[in-house]
């Protein structure tokens, strides 16, 4: 492989490699060294964390606050909330939390967690994800959740009393939701003594995080009687890890799922037994990359022979997320293609090979234009190296990066920024807003978001009618909408179908609106897949044919072959189902009436207006490649080739989200009448930006 691969020059980490075998993991059968399964317990004893078990115990028995740093796969995150357990942090009725910026990660840990304590998922332990609560009240006892759940369980218990411990992983991910948490808990400490807190983080970013619970200013001495000191406890977990021997591309690669697709080939042809896990960004392009190993294998069946081709992403069926973890079959080679979520959230065994495109999907935020967009970008040196030491986890293990060494030192970024310094705000106030914490600006954040974001925030949640000339929730509309779990826009939304009669098409199309995609479309189909959707299409746009669609799958009968046959995702609609039950009844707690238009779209759309006035745009006069511009931020955007009104180009449409690659594309996008942004907005549609409705 050497007339494409350059080693780093990089000196190798010696590790710790003490135990030096590896025949305690269940996942390696393929091993050349043999393959003996030794109980659950005995595997929990050999991970790097039991060795402090007694240590974690004491400092969250005498801390306030304690802040775990290890390696990924050294045990943090299941094993300190059994620890917890077994010392009886979960007596009394008393709950352990344990927070995870990824839904899936949730559902991974909180499984094997159940498994490990050899209980049903669901019963004493379990978990709880937006739209998925698998907990039972009084009888689960460790409970794993988002960092947004969490925070959002804050609105009915503002001290989060029944928790007696709360550990707060994979806190150098630095999510906005963490990043929250952290600026709350920290004042929910000086009411609640008693609570425990534990903040765990891979090697990355741990310094800040404890600099940021060290400079807390305390007032009184009040716990001193209690032994408990204020100050945070850091303990840092030797990991174990092997050698992984750092490969760089000689040139850039031009097209990474491409070369990818080819590093996997090759390793496979050249290297010993071990899995291989290779980083992409996004569904898109992993699904790209497992159908490309795919066609390969039935052209060049040698080539590929024992390769088994896996995706890793957020919105995978459960059955395809066990199967990632499912130990390899004996004599062949698992490769798991992942976004970042692979990177410390989950511990894949048996992982010898990685291959870093060098890339992830990341959110970025424009305060000036209010544009947020989730963009491919370079991730930090701080990731490659975790990256990297996905694939010491078993033996000495070696690591492709698709970039040069060149760009590595001298492009990437040293580190991530903080989700909170590049996201749109709108959610992140609402929410301090309804657990009344009204300085926003003043709080004590781990990292403080930009003024002009904040006051964009202000400005969109003050023209939706949330907020009111003081700043402070309307009510009730502000309260109703702080109280829907979904983004404020479309919150507001589903308050205005209200009004225009037609809460059961909104409740719907904000259902399919929260999940990834409803389609399944791929290389190869795009044909069908186009005539597919033709069938659905609606004039007025996307919104509508979701409405469409949905029609179609209950005429159906909710039946699968259905949805294979028009290319539409069966488990996406299923989740839309439940979702949108979920959401029905949340519509009716906060007093809005389930009621159907009968068709009537032009209130539908007035509805989506409601909510989405700010991401207005119009087709530019003398545009023939169908060039839009916000009206907000004169920003120039297209219509993505996904929707249904790509190429069509109305003259006014609202879109949903944008994503930018070479340029900046609206998904889901619906046509509208510039009337109605007056109606819905007319202080965020000023005379100045209403200009261009009148010529
Ligand atoms: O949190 P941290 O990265 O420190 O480690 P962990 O997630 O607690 O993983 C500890 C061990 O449990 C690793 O050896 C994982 O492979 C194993 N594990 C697993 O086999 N299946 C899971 N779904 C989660 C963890
Ligand atoms: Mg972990």
């Amino acid at each position: 492989m050497s007339q494409f691969w350059k080693p780093g020059t990089e000196k190798p980490r010696i590790l710790d490699d003490e135990e030096g075998g590896v025949l305690f993991f269940s996942g390696t059968p393929s091993s050349s060294s043999g393959f003996r399964y030794s109980s659950i317990e005995k595997q929990r004893q050999r991970l790097p964390v039991y060795k402090y078990r007694t240590a974690i115990l004491y400092l969250v028995e005498t801390h306030a606050t304690t802040i775990i740093v290890g390696e990924t796969g050294s045990g943090k995150t299941t094993q300190i909330p059994q620890y917890l357990k077994e010392a009886g942090w979960a007596d009394g009725g008393r709950v352990i939390a344990c927070t995870q910026p990824r839904r899936l990660a949730v559902q991974a840990v909180a499984s094997r967690v159940a498994e490990e304590m050899g209980v049903k998922l669901g019963e004493e332990v379990g978990y709880t994800i937006r739209f998925e609560d698998l907990t039972k009240p009084d009888v689960t006892v460790v409970k794993f959740l988002t960092d947004g759940v969490l925070l959002r369980e804050m609105m009915d218990d503002p001290l989060l009393t029944k928790y007696s411990a709360i550990m707060i992983d994979e806190a150098h991910e630095r999510s906005i939701s963490t990043d929250i948490l952290l600026g709350l808990l920290k004042k929910i400490q000086r009411r609640r003594p008693e609570l425990r807190l534990i903040i765990s983080s891979a090697t990355i970013e741990a310094k800040l995080i404890s600099a940021f619970f060290q400079t807390r200013k305390r007032r009184g001495l009040e716990n001193e009687e209690l032994g408990l000191q204020l100050e945070p406890a850091i303990l840092s977990v030797e990991g174990r890890g092997f050698n992984v021997q750092i490969n760089y591309a000689e040139e850039p690669v031009p097209d990474y799922v491409q070369a990818a697709v080819s590093t996997v080939l090759l390793i496979h042809e050249k290297e010993s037994w071990g899995d291989i896990l290779v980083f992409l960004t996004g569904q898109d392009d992993i699904d790209i990359a497992v159908q490309l190993l795919n066609e390969e294998a039935q052209t060049n069946g040698k080539n590929t022979s024992g390769l088994i081709v896996m995706p890793l992403y957020s919105g995978l069926p459960r059955a395809e997320q066990e199967l990632v973890f499912s130990p390899t079959p004996r004599g062949k080679r698992k490769v798991v293609i992942s976004t970042n979520i692979a990177e410390t959230s989950l511990t894949l065994e048996g992982v010898v090979y990685v291959v870093d495109s060098g890339f992830s999907k990341q959110k970025f935020y424009n305060p000036t234009s209010d544009i947020e967009n989730l963009v491919v970008a370079p991730i930090s040196r701080a990731s490659a190296r975790q990256r990297a030491g996905r694939a010491g986890r078993v033996r000495p293990g070696k690591c492709y990066r698709l970039y040069t060494e060149e760009y590595f030192l001298n492009k990437m970024p040293a580190e991530g920024i903080p989700e909170i310094q590049r996201s749109n705000l709108v959610s992140c106030v609402i929410q301090l807003k309804a657990l009344g914490i009204d300085n926003i600006l003043g709080f004590d954040w781990p990292a403080s978001p930009s003024p002009e974001a904040m006051i964009r925030a202000l400005e969109v949640l003050y023209s939706l009618g949330v907020l009111d000339d003081d700043a402070k929730l309307t009510s009730p509309a502000g309260f109703q909408v702080a109280e829907i779990p979904l983004d404020p826009l479309i919150s507001k939304m589903i308050l205005a179908s209200n009004q225009f009669g037609c809460s059961e098409e909104i409740i719907t199309i904000a259902a399919v609106l929260s999940i990834q995609s409803i389609w399944i479309s791929g290389r190869g189909i795009q044909k069908d897949f186009d005539n597919a959707k033709l069938r659905f299409a609606a004039a007025e746009g996307d919104h509508v044919t979701f409405l469409n669609v949905y029609k179609g799958f209950l005429q159906s009968g909710k039946s699968s072959q259905w949805c294979h046959r028009n290319h539409v995702n069966y488990h996406a609609m299923k989740k839309v189902i439940e979702i949108r039950e979920q959401l029905k009844r949340i519509a009716q707690r906060i007093g809005i009436s389930l009621k159907s238009c009968d068709g009537d779209m032009q209130v539908i759309r007035k509805a989506v207006t409601a909510g989405f006035f700010a991401n207005a745009c119009r087709l530019e006069a003398f545009s023939h490649n169908g060039m839009y511009k916000t009206i907000r931020g004169s920003q120039e955007v297209y219509i993505h080739p996904s929707s249904v009104l790509f190429r069509v180009n109305p003259k006014w449409v609202i879109y949903h989200s944008l994503v930018s690659t070479d340029r900046q594309y609206m998904r889901n996008v619906i046509s509208i009448d510039p009337s109605w942004l007056l109606e819905a907005a007319p202080h965020f549609y000023n005379l100045q930006r209403l200009k261009p409705i009148t010529h």
